[in-house]
């Protein structure tokens, strides 16, 4: 079995040869410097883990890997236009280097280019998987779709929040993992069960990122602090701050929430003192541990020895705790 470190780079390096050499530029430019800015590379890692607790010949199955990381970056292209996101991983996003309808040209290119690479897997497969990636596909619109909508509501419930981040984040990483087991050869039963712990570990990873978007380092972190609460998200944050806030508290977090005209560093911190008054950072903390307690228990259920097992566990308590 491999470590991640050394799966990272093997896919890395196998990234970086891919062959976009394609005109016009103007299309595959964006496509290019997106995906050389790095990142941490998780969703085709857990492909690749979880095809390697059955086989060896993790190589077999670079093209699907790659399709999953091009179908990400290419969600990251559109939701950085619907976020107003200036920055991501330390460098500025593709609409502000280029512009609007560039992130959205080579967003497109990107997800067809996904779509070719998904479809070299071997023939026995390919119906599955390809059923699997484009349900995937559709729900992480459904989810984007949602996160839009919660945008302008303030009455957003911790239940319909937990349902929008499994749409938006928590499919992709658990399909990521079924591919991975149903290319491995494991059983229907030990595929779904990847794909539960996918889920539950999506479900903290994306409560980690909406911590990391108010309480991160933006050199670090790689995107500008705040951004969610300029955006009014309904993230986990803000949903327990409505929920706990007294009365002044309440009244603040409102004429927040309705301001048109503000500075933007005001706003970041006036939020920020609310939250941390409120004390939702760690009813958020506990959430993470919630759900990567019950990712664990997905993973134990996979009917291979524990030791088999220990680098996706060891690789989930990381992420728990990354700053990045
Ligand atoms: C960003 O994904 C989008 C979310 C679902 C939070 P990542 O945090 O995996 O971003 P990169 O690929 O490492 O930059
Ligand atoms: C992203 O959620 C989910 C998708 C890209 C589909 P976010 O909007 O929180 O991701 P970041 O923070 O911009 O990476
Ligand atoms: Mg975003
Ligand atoms: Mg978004
Ligand atoms: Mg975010």
């Amino acid at each position: 079995m491999l470590s991640v470190a050394e799966l990272l780079e093997r896919f890395n390096a196998h990234l970086a040869g891919l062959n976009l050499q394609r005109s016009p530029r103007g299309l595959y430019e964006p496509v290019d410097y997106v995906l050389s800015l790095g990142g941490k590379r998780i969703r085709p890692i857990l492909m690749l883990m979880a095809y390697n607790l059955y086989k060896e010949d993790v190589s077999a199955i670079f093209s699907p890997a790659t399709a999953i990381e091009v179908y990400h970056n290419y969600t990251l292209l559109h939701d950085d236009l619907m976020d107003r996101a200036d920055r991501r991983r330390g460098k500025p996003t593709v609409h502000k280097v280029w512009n609007d309808n560039v992130a959205i040209l080579s967003g497109d290119a990107m997800l067809v280019l996904a779509y070719q690479y998904m479809a070299q897997v071997p023939e026995v497969h390919l119906q599955k998987v390809l059923a699997l990636f484009s349900q995937t596909a559709l729900e992480i619109c459904e989810g984007q779709q949602l996160d839009m909508d919660f945008e302008s509501r303030k009455d957003v419930t911790e239940a319909e929040y937990i349902e929008m981040i499994r749409l938006k984040t928590s499919v992709l990483l658990a399909a990521s993992l079924k591919i991975g087991a149903i290319l491995g050869g494991a059983s229907d039963e030990d595929a779904d069960r990847l794909y539960q712990f996918g889920m539950n570990l999506g479900v903290a990873f994306q409560l980690k990122d909406d911590l990391l978007d108010a309480f991160g380092r933006v050199e670090v972190f790689g995107k500008n602090i705040g951004g969610d609460i300029l955006c009014n998200k309904k993230t986990y944050l803000l949903i327990q701050a409505l929920e706990h806030a007294d009365a002044d508290q309440t009244e603040l977090l409102g004429k927040w929430l309705d301001a048109t005209d503000y500075d933007a560093t005001e706003k970041i911190n006036a939020v920020t003192m609310l939250y941390n008054q409120i004390g939702v950072k760690q009813l958020c903390e506990s959430k993470i541990l919630e759900y990567s307690d019950l990712a664990s228990r997905n993973l134990e259920a996979v009917t291979l020895p524990q030791a088999r097992k220990d680098e996706l566990e060891q690789l989930m308590r990381k992420l728990m705790y990354r700053e990045v």
